[in-house]
């Protein structure tokens, strides 16, 4: 049987993907899990599956790692996280258990009434996995409202911290406000619940896929909250990041007045991170697609971004593994197969660059891109979109494929991705400079 593989982005394997799980270099590979439903191009009962890469740039499929086998797990393994302890693989995730089943479909929870624990799986070799005798609850649902809620609890990331392993979840309290539950643990098995913690500032109702690590320049937090833009266009819930005050030993959070989006482009959701080979720490994300493509697979994640923090603001550059791929100098992108190309220039005031049908224009001291045209049919979600005010030049590095174009501006200060469809394969630009089209060597 021929190996499933993808260049540069990671695409569903057919059928449906969203949120990146268990980003863990392990044992000399990139291991990347994702929510899967196997059976068809929508979102349904979830699965883990697997994905590995030596270089974080040619991915090959391995299909499915985790599915339901338990009471507590029976309708889904929801987000999260992988950690190693002397050369295990400890996988951390969700299990839901739904309230009633639709008897006409299985696949959706009727009313969101369901259940989630937290549960754990180890394996020798990332490769293996026993779902039906290493599965381990380890924090059960919530029966006290006061703390945490039954339902809407999940999305574990674990990490290794100064003298323990912690875990963040992300979580609502009884007022419909997001929280963070903060746990700490010796084992990896045993988990103490050590701080919850919510925000003064409203960030929606519910907080996803909560990620904390440190930098050298502090703390950043970035999470998910559900509900969060409310301007009656698709997606309400959206990515943000912060720089925060975090203390290990009482798990005390502090939250800064200003976010930002880890992209601008409004698309990306459920970010992870992990740290790479050479100790970076590096984000991949889910670009949500509004409709499968050619009616088949729906859900591919974007290019996997290092993440540095300097002077307050969060930067997400391109991975160097990814750029040195794009050396090969073509004249028109048709030249270009699936890793697609880049084009690296500046924007002076006033100019522009039409990609296919996508408009991106420089005006003022912003970045504004127009979907417009190649996005006809999905008329309810946002296809104007433009970073805050630029602080550091005009320099575009865009990375451009079928159906994603992602914008790097001044490697990383800011990122717009959108996804596309029916690109053409023409580019015009009113530019006063000129630039070159870069794709990657034939393998
Ligand atoms: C985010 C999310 C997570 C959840 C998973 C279910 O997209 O809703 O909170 O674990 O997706 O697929």
């Amino acid at each position: 049987m021929n190996k499933k593989v993808n260049q540069i982005h990671l695409k569903a394997p057919g059928n449906w993907i969203n949120d990146p799980n268990g980003f863990i270099y392990y044992k000399g590979m990139y291991h990347l899990f994702y929510q899967y439903f196997p059976y068809a191009p929508q979102w349904g009962t979830m699965h883990w599956g697997h994905a590995v890469s030596k270089d974080l740039t040619n991915w090959e499929h391995c299909g499915i790692a985790l599915f339901p086998t338990k009471y507590e797990d029976q309708n889904g393994c929801f987000s999260g996280s992988a950690v190693e302890k002397n050369g295990k693989l400890y996988l951390y995730y969700t299990g839901v258990h739904y309230d009633k089943i639709n008897p006409e479909n299985i696949h959706k929870c009727p009313k969101n009434q369901f259940e989630s624990a937290q549960l754990m799986i180890d394996s020798e070799d990332g490769f293996s996995f026993d779902n039906f005798n290493r599965k381990k609850v380890i924090i059960p649902a919530f029966t006290d409202k006061k703390t945490a809620d039954r339902t809407h609890t999940r999305d574990p990331k674990v990490w290794r911290g100064k003298d323990a392993w912690y875990m963040v979840l992300g979580s609502k309290t009884e007022d419909n406000k997001g929280q963070l539950l903060f746990y700490r643990s010796k084992d990896l098995i045993k988990w103490e619940m050590v701080n919850r913690v919510s925000s003064k500032a409203e960030f929606g109702w519910m907080w996803e896929c909560p990620d904390l690590f440190e930098t050298e320049s502090g703390s950043i937090l970035v999470f998910s909250p559900m509900g969060f833009l409310k301007d009656g266009k698709r997606e309400e819930n959206q990515t943000i990041c912060m720089p925060v005050e975090f203390e290990e030993k009482t798990c005390r959070l502090e939250f800064s007045n200003h976010f930002q989006f880890v992209d601008y482009g409004l698309d990306l959701y459920a970010p992870q991170t992990t740290l790479d080979e050479a100790g970076r720490r590096i984000l991949i994300g889910w670009m949500r697609m509004p409709a499968a493509v050619d009616g088949k697979w729906n859900g591919m994640f974007c290019i996997p971004r290092v993440v540095e923090q300097k002077n307050g603001h969060i930067y997400f550059r391109v991975h160097p593994n990814v750029d040195q791929m794009y050396r090969r100098p073509i004249v028109s992108w048709t030249e270009a197969e699936e890793a697609g190309c880049k084009l690296s220039l500046d924007l002076k005031e006033g100019e522009m660059l039409n990609i296919g049908g996508y408009k991106i224009v420089r005006k003022g001291n912003r970045i504004y891109t127009d979907r417009t045209n190649v996005f006809e049919k999905y008329t309810d979600y946002r296809v104007k979109l433009e970073t805050p005010e630029i602080k550091e030049g005009y320099h575009l590095d865009i990375y451009v494929e079928k159906n994603l174009i992602e914008i790097f501006i001044n490697n990383g200060e800011y990122v717009i991705s959108n996804i596309v469809y029916n690109l053409n394969k023409e580019i015009h630009a009113k530019l006063s400079g000129s630039f070159q089209i870069y794709t990657v060597d034939k393998k």
